[in-house]
């Protein structure tokens, strides 16, 4: 008799899924090195004494669903050190939502294409983690997320370019990609993800202009795309209803003018617009940014009077300077 087996992984008992994490934690060593997260410590320890009975998701960092599924595994700063590789028992727990792997050190290993098998990921951290080499297309597969972070890693995204990578991650909240090298451009489609609420691509040699409706997404609290040389653009008309509360343009190309409806954006916090190429005067509004802590116009080329600060009573740092601002009343 022929017996079929259909190589359907999300077949995994409970027990089988422990398995595979016990097995997944001892592909990797844990570094004793330095204190932090005495919990995480804890926890591997438990695991190491790898009684196979016993239930992994009682262990620290990893959450169950109530059908003993394992939905949830947070390993973050756990001085883990070692490869994941395409055969890591990882990809197995194909239940996974959310995967934290942040702040380890996976020594430069690539990002396995095998992650795509999480298909129910809705969050994925592996930012400041050693991982290496080019993001793996099969990414672009899990639509699920909500939230991306690869962050830190001398990762590339050359060969398929952020739009190819983001094309279905219509629910995205958070994409955080910085230090990732992705030279292309922000692709117009995002300023239709309604639900992002963070966008931090520091560092990225973002090519191109910057499409200025994202700065009109709904949810949008942070913007952070500083340090990216070629990447251009410029400050919209601002709708009074936003909830933008960090805008860092710093070492960019960004040029013109500041609106006077920056004022509209009434909860930001921190505007960072150092070292670009801003022109025209400061306008009269920005004193009506009542919420800032922090702004720096420094190096761009602004021109007449600086309007009364007085009004920004949270202001802890300024930087006006290298623009050619007339000195006087303040
Ligand atoms: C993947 O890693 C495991 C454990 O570290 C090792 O046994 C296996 O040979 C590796 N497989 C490949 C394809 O490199
Ligand atoms: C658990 O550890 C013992 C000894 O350290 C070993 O003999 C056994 O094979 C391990 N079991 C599993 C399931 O890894
Ligand atoms: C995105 O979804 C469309 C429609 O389902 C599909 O044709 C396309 O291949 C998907 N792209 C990626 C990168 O997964
Ligand atoms: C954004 O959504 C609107 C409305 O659904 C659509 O007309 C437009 O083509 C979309 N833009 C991009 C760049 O996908
Ligand atoms: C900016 O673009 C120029 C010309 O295309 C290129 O040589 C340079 O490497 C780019 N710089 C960054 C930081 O991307
Ligand atoms: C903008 O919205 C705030 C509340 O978010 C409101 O207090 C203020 O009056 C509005 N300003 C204008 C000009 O509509
Ligand atoms: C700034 O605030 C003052 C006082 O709240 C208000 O009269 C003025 O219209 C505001 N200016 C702008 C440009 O929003």
């Amino acid at each position: 008799m022929l017996v079929v087996l259909t190589c359907s992984v999300s077949l995994l008992s409970h027990h089988e899924e422990c398995l595979a994490l016990f097995e997944f934690k001892q592909t990797i060593l844990h570094q004793n090195s330095y204190a932090g997260g005495f919990q995480k410590l804890d926890s591997w320890r438990k695991i190491r004494s790898n009684t196979s009975d016993s239930d992994c998701c009682l262990f620290d960092g990893v959450v169950c669903s109530n059908t003993g599924r394992v939905i949830a595994l947070d390993w973050s700063g756990s001085s883990l050190s070692g490869v994941i590789n395409s055969t890591s028992t990882l990809f197995k727990l194909v239940h996974l939502q959310m995967l934290y792997l942040s702040m380890n050190n996976f020594v430069e290993s690539h990002i396995p294409s095998e992650i795509a098998r999480l298909k129910q990921l809705r969050s994925l951290d592996l930012s400041y983690s050693g991982f290496n080499g080019q993001i793996p297309n099969e990414i672009s597969h899990l639509v699920q997320l909500s939230s991306l972070d690869l962050s830190g890693n001398p990762l590339k995204l050359r060969s398929i370019g952020l739009e190819y990578l983001l094309q279905n991650m219509t629910r995205l909240e958070n994409l955080h990609l910085s230090a990732v090298d992705i030279s292309s451009s922000i692709p117009r489609f995002l300023a239709n993800f309604s639900s992002l609420r963070s966008i931090i691509l520091a560092g990225c040699q973002l090519q191109d202009e910057l499409p200025s409706a994202i700065f009109h997404l709904p949810k949008l609290k942070y913007l952070n795309i500083r340090n990216n040389s070629n990447l251009t653009g410029f400050l919209p008309e601002f709708h009074n209803n936003t909830l933008l509360e960090l805008l860092s343009l710093f070492s960019t190309g960004f040029n013109g003018i500041i609106p006077e409806s920056i004022s509209n954006l009434n909860h930001l916090k921190v505007l960072d617009l150092e070292r670009c190429y801003f022109t025209g005067r400061i306008p009269g509004s920005l004193p009506n940014l009542t919420q800032l802590t922090y702004l720096s116009l420094y190096d761009n080329k602004f021109i007449g009077q600086v309007p009364s600060l007085a009004s920004l009573l949270k202001l802890t740092a300024l930087g006006l300077g290298h623009n050619s601002l007339e000195i006087g009343r303040a």
